[in-house]
């Protein structure tokens, strides 16, 4: 293949789109996987331009890095990397996301969402000192994180250029397992069934593809990897107790651990439990409409938890705004705006409500579910001698109920009267 051949160098339709004649070193994101590995070989063919790999660690599980910098370097990668960034991951995106009970849609806790953001901008960093002009990704042309991460790297560097060549290449998998066996890529497994399309962090798994196509189809043994299906989870309930510190769990079974590994342990044991399970219909920024099998244990004890507690915290006001705030946010990671003035303009509100929400949830975990079973916090807004059917006196007064009810009501009933009275 020779060099900036039309037919398959993309022509540039954006401005952060590479001119192929211009790629000389590139910064490839890279996972070790079939995609990545054919593209870093391919980058070398198409473009006759240097690569540098980059992998980040976001707390994907059974991952050897070591294997994956050896595999890139083997393949002619000029440096490869590797950055830890599960801390960074934890204090900066998953904390927020607690704080904003982020899910999309109706299930989806955003874990690959808001991952990109973060390993587009250790790319730029990557890209920026190993002296790169580009940046190329294994993205497809049809889902999400395309938009996420061009529109990470569009922000923070306009002076880097963009290729993505999955999405102009024109191979398929067969395609693509020839030009790896022709190029001496290693190809692992069977190579008959196109495997699940796989994406993971410390957050939660996703997997795509194959029957999960067929709406029809209910879920199959094999898809699942991390959770354990409720049916074959065990016969006794779990109840565990978090501990939130401004809004972030910092505390588990009254142990203080830092917030990686206490998603780790949490995750460890929602799984046992078969919880966090989603079998989700999705609205795609792109426009399509696609369904995922989500496994994502943490979330789905973390997050109720979280809420549960802001909820006892703040008032009925705080509680009525709060969720279309948190929609929000969730939306514009979902889109991958994180670097919106309005994301972080949502978080000084999450931050501020989040200031009280301190104190420790138990959390019940049983065959699929998660349960919240107890709660307490010294900013609870709850004072258990007013909530009770006992006598009135301090604060309230059921004496004063009638004079409340008859100027509460009053708008409604004289609307109603008007409409059902000739
Ligand atoms: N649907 C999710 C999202 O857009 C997950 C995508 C993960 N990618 C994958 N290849 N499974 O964030």
């Amino acid at each position: 293949m020779s060099r900036s051949d039309p037919t398959v160098l993309s022509v540039p339709s954006a401005s952060y789109e590479a001119d192929p004649s211009s790629v000389r070193r590139v910064l490839l994101l890279y996972s070790g996987g079939l995609d990545t590995s054919v593209m870093l070989k391919w980058i070398q063919d198409a473009y006759g331009a240097e690569v540098v790999c980059l992998t980040v660690n976001l707390g994907q599980p059974g991952e050897d890095y070591a294997v994956i910098e050896g595999k890139a370097l083997r393949l002619g990668a000029r440096e490869s990397h590797v950055v830890d960034a599960r801390e960074e991951f934890a204090r900066e995106y998953l904390a927020r996301a607690i704080k904003s009970n982020a899910i999309y849609g109706s299930g989806y806790p955003l874990f690959t969402a808001l991952g990109r953001p973060l390993i587009a901008k250790l790319a730029v960093a990557q890209a920026r000192a190993s002296g790169c002009d580009t940046i190329a990704h294994g993205c497809t042309g049809k889902g999400n994180d395309q938009v996420r991460i061009e529109a990470t790297i569009a922000t923070l560097a306009p002076e880097l250029k963009v290729i993505a060549p999955v999405r102009t290449w024109q191979m398929g998998r067969d395609e693509e397992i020839a030009y790896a066996r022709e190029h001496g890529i290693p190809v692992k497994g069977g190579t008959e069934t196109a495997p699940y399309s796989i994406d993971d962090n410390l957050w939660g798994r996703s997997s795509e593809g194959r029957w999960i196509e067929d709406l029809s189809h209910a879920p199959e043994n094999d898809v699942f990897s991390l959770v354990t299906r409720p049916q074959e989870a065990p016969d006794e309930p779990q109840t565990i107790a978090l501990t939130f510190e401004r809004g972030v769990p910092v505390a588990l079974d009254g142990e203080r651990v830092e917030l990686v590994e206490l998603i780790e342990r949490v995750t460890a044991i929602g799984a046992r439990h078969g919880v966090g399970i989603v079998d989700h219909i999705e609205d795609r920024i792109v426009g399509l409409k696609v369904r995922d099998i989500y496994e994502a244990p943490a979330a789905a004890i973390i997050l109720p938890a979280h809420e549960e507690l802001e909820r006892l915290v703040c008032t009925i006001h705080q509680n009525q705004f709060k969720p279309a705030l948190d929609r929000q946010w969730a939306y514009l990671v979902y889109a991958g705006l994180w670097w919106e003035p309005l994301r972080s303009d949502i978080d000084s509100y999450a931050d501020e409500v989040n200031a009280r929400v301190s104190g420790t949830v138990g959390v019940q975990l049983y065959k699929g579910c998660a349960q919240v079973v107890t709660r307490e916090s010294e900013n609870a807004v709850y004072d258990a001698r007013l909530a009770s059917f006992a006598e009135s006196g301090g604060l309230f007064s059921q004496s004063s109920s009638p004079g409340f009810i008859e100027l509460f009501s009053l708008q409604s009933r004289l609307a109603w009267r008007l409409r059902n009275e000739r």
